[in-house]
């Protein structure tokens, strides 16, 4: 049989072709991680060793489970439920130490100089972009990076201003104070008191108070963009636990089908909204797209965020700022639960301050209990309770050098429980620690971050604490409360430190 001049060229581009992805495959899985390992390793770093292609993502996914299989008492350690990789690393590595994230070497820190350097250094340590999929929930200013993210933030900064959250207080009254009627219907149906499983009612106040403050009069609209973010969110974090089969996201599976009508669904609702304001080109708004969008406006061209990125950042408001402040408030009143002597004054100094008067700004920040007993919370049990960076070139940190290619691993759970940093009663709730601020407990080093720390700190962390602090008055005047029999001690990591089995709590009429 003859071969033609052309065939056995094509014969020999395609061979070529085919090396060359092997090459390259060969590169990404063993010759690249193998190269990275040994610089760490020089610089006497220590870790797990390495798994092709998995990295730790089956050993991690597989002690989750197991570490998700049982409760756990109310005074026991939280770390080995919710970071048991980690926790294991660090009792046999040390401070500093490697594990992998498929092909990628993932150093933890814990150091505080060294955290405080990463996050200062926003344009060295960039976001990780793993996994695509992310982007579905959680895009915006939260993902961007370099001059993308500085652009972005000085336009989204005004709608956070204390002087522009605080015409929102009034929002956050409305949500709280329908809750809480909701709560004194069901315990005068039941004499005074009555078991609540708090958890979905404190989600559904978030989101309302999302969707009242973001959307105000396009509430309605809002809600269901909630309720299909919190869909997609689940349907995530089972696609991250397959995460180690090579393509997964692209297997025509049900859940990622359902994933991305989903997407669509959101993006419908939302151009829909925006497209209407911009068309009315009415007085601006007082929620967070109406200030948003003015902010947008005032830009001058080319300077602005197009319609495409204004929504992205209204999808993230409801993903950063709603399932956080959920999981503060729920842990908060668990907290309370347990403690009946810090709730006993926590209320003392409600009725002191707002009496049955309504919250507005200046009685909320005379809550000086009810803040303390908030950082405690977000000390023992922050929201996020681990951040990342990815490195993308050689970078000094400290006596490390990093190669690029490596990301890091700041895990806020772990730091904010270290006894070196808090002392030997680290793991007790304690508020009276943050009695005279934040800096004293910390004796100014970087070991409480459960907003993140530097530029890129929390953008909606006053909006958090406020809707907080309001939520808990309202609650506190009405009802004390306490532990139901029926609850299980299981916190868990859904994106965010959720109780696993809910929140069941007695409510009592006050
Ligand atoms: C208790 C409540 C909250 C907690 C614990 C929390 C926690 C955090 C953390 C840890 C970061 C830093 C992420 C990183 O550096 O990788 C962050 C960033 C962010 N948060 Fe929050 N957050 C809360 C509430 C909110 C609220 C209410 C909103 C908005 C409505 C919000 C919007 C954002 C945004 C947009 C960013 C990105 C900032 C940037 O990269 O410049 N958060 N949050």
């Amino acid at each position: 049989m003859e071969i033609s001049f052309s065939s056995m060229a094509a014969l020999v581009a395609l061979a070529m072709v085919l090396m060359a992805w092997i090459w390259r495959f060969v590169k990404w899985v063993w010759l690249k991680p193998k190269f990275l390992e040994n610089r760490l390793k020089r610089q006497g770093l220590s870790g797990t060793p390495y798994t092709p292609f998995v990295g730790d993502m089956r050993r991690n996914s597989s002690m989750l489970s197991e570490a998700r299989s049982k409760p756990i008492n109310l005074t026991d350690d939280i770390t080995p439920r919710v970071l048991p990789l980690p926790l294991t690393m660090l009792k046999t590595h040390g401070k500093s130490f490697f594990t992998w994230l498929g092909p990628i070497p993932v150093i933890t820190l814990t150091n505080p100089e060294q955290i405080k350097e990463v996050f200062n250094k926003i344009y060295d340590y960039e976001k990780p972009h793993t996994f695509p999929l992310v982007r579905l929930i959680a895009s915006g200013l939260v993902n961007y990076d370099g001059d993308k993210w500085a652009k972005h933030r000085r336009i989204i900064n005004p709608a956070f201003h204390l002087e522009k959250i605080k015409n929102m207080v009034p929002a956050f009254y409305q949500s709280c104070s329908e809750i809480v009627q909701e709560w004194e219907r069901l315990a005068a149906d039941k004499g005074s008191s009555c078991e609540v499983d708090i958890w979905p009612w404190l989600v559904n106040l978030t989101a309302d108070v999302i969707s009242r403050t973001a959307f105000g009069s396009n509430y309605r609209e809002g809600q269901m963009i909630f309720k299909l973010q919190a869909e997609l969110a689940q349907l995530l974090t089972q696609a991250f636990r397959k995460a180690y089969i090579p393509g997964y996201r692209y297997f025509p599976t049900k859940s990622n089908r359902r994933m991305k009508e989903i997407d669509r669904e959101i993006r419908a609702t939302l151009s829909g909204i925006i497209g209407k304001r911009v068309e009315a080109r009415e007085a601006p708004n007082d929620d967070l797209l109406g200030i948003l969008l003015e902010s947008n406006s005032g830009q001058s061209k080319g300077n602005g965020m197009s319609i495409e990125e204004v929504m992205q950042e209204c999808k993230l408001f409801y993903f950063a700022g709603q399932e956080t402040t959920s999981v503060l408030l729920v842990w908060t009143m668990i907290l309370l639960s347990q403690h009946q002597d810090w709730q006993a004054r926590a209320r003392e100094e409600v009725m002191q301050v707002l009496g049955d008067r309504k919250p507005d700004i200046d009685s909320l920040n005379q809550l000086k209990v009810v803040t303390m007993i908030l950082y405690e919370v977000l000390r023992l049990y922050p929201p996020a309770t681990q951040l990342s960076r990815a490195v993308h070139k050689e970078t000094k940190l400290g006596d490390l050098t990093l190669p690029g290619g490596v990301h890091v691993a700041l895990p806020i759970l772990l730091i904010q429980r270290d006894v070196e940093l808090w002392g030997s009663d680290a793991g007790e709730f304690k508020p009276e620690r943050f009695k005279d601020g934040i800096s004293k407990a910390t004796k100014n080093q970087v070991s409480f971050l459960p907003f993140g720390w530097g530029p890129r700190i929390c953008i909606g962390q006053n909006f958090a604490l406020l809707e907080s602090k309001t939520a808990l008055a309202l609650i506190l005047r009405r009802f004390s409360f306490e532990l139901s029999p029926s609850y299980v001690h299981a916190p868990y990591t859904v994106f965010t430190l959720h109780p696993q089995f809910g929140a069941h709590l007695v409510l009592r009429k006050l």
